[in-house]
């Protein structure tokens, strides 16, 4: 894994941007593998701003909560819409999300499964890391499903996420997540992290063993991982 510390979290965003501007300057049918959260949100907006071409790229979403359908605030869908696609000029028929709305997830996560491998690559996957260790939404557990599949989201994770919401009580408890399989396949990733919060689950994902317990330890299989993270979030590390 290499290893990238910016100064704060604007230049991570810049400097994630560019990593995306250069795959669409090589790939003619580019594939992106976006994510949601707090952490990518700058490098959306920088994406918003670059004027870049997006007319020929398909993007493919790590997760999406179940039970909101793509208008609720609250949904991956609807935040991708506002924070980047609304803003360049990807054709929205290529962008897909998971769909957390319908009533058999079990189909619908195996329906994205099989997108993906139509798809047949992932030029770049963005990925941000929960505090818990988590990646799309592949929570800690002694084993891990490796393709997309429906996961009961953490305690943690609720909590960590219940502040987009107006009560705890309304933050879905199951998503539907691209797995780690899924996610290795790859051709390039980049993980972002940013902020004091993240410092402790960045020095254990460099200086643990590799674990399904830490499920972003499993990307140290991949040969073409660059962790991009401020200097706060590297603020533990040796
Ligand atoms: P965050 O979430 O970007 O809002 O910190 C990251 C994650 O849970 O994967």
């Amino acid at each position: 894994m290499e290893i990238k510390i910016t100064k704060d979290y604007q230049e991570m965003s810049e400097l994630a941007a560019k990593e995306v501007a250069k795959v669409l300057a090589e790939v003619k049918q580019p594939v992106l593998g976006l994510a949601t959260g707090s952490t990518p949100v700058g490098l959306y907006e920088e994406l918003s701003k670059m004027e870049l071409d997006f007319s020929k790229t398909v993007s493919v979403n790590l997760d999406e909560y179940i039970g909101l359908d793509g208008n609720h605030p609250q949904s991956y869908r609807y935040f991708m819409n506002e924070k980047l696609f609304n803003h360049i000029n990807i054709d929205k028929k290529n962008t897909y999300v998971p769909d957390g709305s319908l009533a058999d997830s079990q189909k619908a996560a195996r329906d994205y499964e099989e997108l993906l491998s139509k798809l047949g690559r992932i030029d770049l996957q963005i990925l941000g890391i929960g505090n818990n260790g988590h990646i799309g939404f592949n929570e800690p557990d002694r084993a891990l499903s490796l393709p997309t599949h429906v996961v009961k989201l953490e305690e943690s994770t609720i909590e960590a996420n219940a502040r987009f919401f107006d009560s705890i009580d309304e933050v879905p408890k199951e998503a539907i997540t691209m797995g780690v399989g899924s996610i290795l396949k790859a051709k390039k990733i980049i993980v972002l992290a940013s902020g004091k919060a993240k410092a402790s689950i960045i020095k254990s994902l460099v200086d643990e063993y590799v674990s399904t317990e830490l499920p972003a330890s499993l990307l140290k299989f991949h040969p073409n991982v660059l962790l991009i993270i401020d200097q706060a979030a590297a603020s533990l590390l040796d």
